[in-house]
């Protein structure tokens, strides 16, 4: 909605943390979902090497660059180049996730120490079809992480809630030595997203 009554735009979403990031230069206001988690599971230090899949606009990119410092390196996956985001240490890698060659990028960028992905289909208001496309990102999300990441390294991986949610909270417990499902309060309130989080990675490839 663009009320022409006033100078500022509006619309439904623009809420205190869009506009909480706008003031504080985030590039979106999922950042603070990100920061929420990270500050609970203490999730990304200083010196990582962090990969974010579905990085697009950046602001996950954007923290994880400041969190992980000058030592520390992001890179991010998506489909959309996020422009607006550059730093000496940020990588931009754009690809669909279902087709990168993971053996050839744990090779080129591995092993990384934490992985998140906010990988989000275009929803499309049909309920079961939303659910199972999140779930398929989910899924190639946590392979990608298997391949990535290193002994002990962490995961963060945005999920709707559907019936195969326990089932990929499961599957999870057999990579991580904790498995925890986080609802964000920064999550909109209809919204059906949710967190998994995975701590410390204990079955990696023997080759990374
Ligand atoms: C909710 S947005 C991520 C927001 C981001 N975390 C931030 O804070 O700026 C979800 C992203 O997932 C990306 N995405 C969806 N499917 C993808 C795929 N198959 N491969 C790569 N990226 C994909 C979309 O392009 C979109 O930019």
């Amino acid at each position: 909605m663009y009320d022409k009554s006033s100078k500022m735009k509006t619309n439904r979403w623009d809420d205190h943390y869009s506009r909480r990031a706008r003031d504080e230069k985030w590039l979106a206001r999922s950042v603070y979902k990100l920061q929420e988690i990270d500050e609970k599971f203490n999730l990304i230090r200083k010196g990582d090497r962090l990969l974010d899949l579905g990085c697009f606009p950046g602001s996950w990119s954007q923290y994880g660059i400041k969190k992980v410092g000058p030592p520390g390196k992001v890179v991010g996956v998506d489909l959309t180049r996020p422009d607006r985001l550059s730093s000496p240490n940020f990588r931009f890698i754009q690809a669909d996730v279902f087709s990168l060659d993971l053996e050839a990028l744990a090779r080129e960028i591995g092993p990384m120490d934490v992985v998140i992905s906010d990988l989000a289909p275009q929803t499309t208001g049909v309920k079961l079809s939303d659910v199972s496309r999140s779930m398929d990102l989910a899924r190639q999300a946590e392979q990608i992480a298997l391949a990535m990441l290193r002994l002990k390294g962490h995961f963060l991986c945005k999920v709707f809630e559907g019936e195969d949610l326990r089932s990929f909270k499961a599957e999870a417990a057999v990579n991580f030595e904790q498995v925890r499902l986080f609802r964000s309060q920064v999550t909109r309130k209809h919204s059906r997203e949710v967190y998994l989080i995975g701590l410390r990675f204990v079955n990696p490839p023997s080759k990374v």
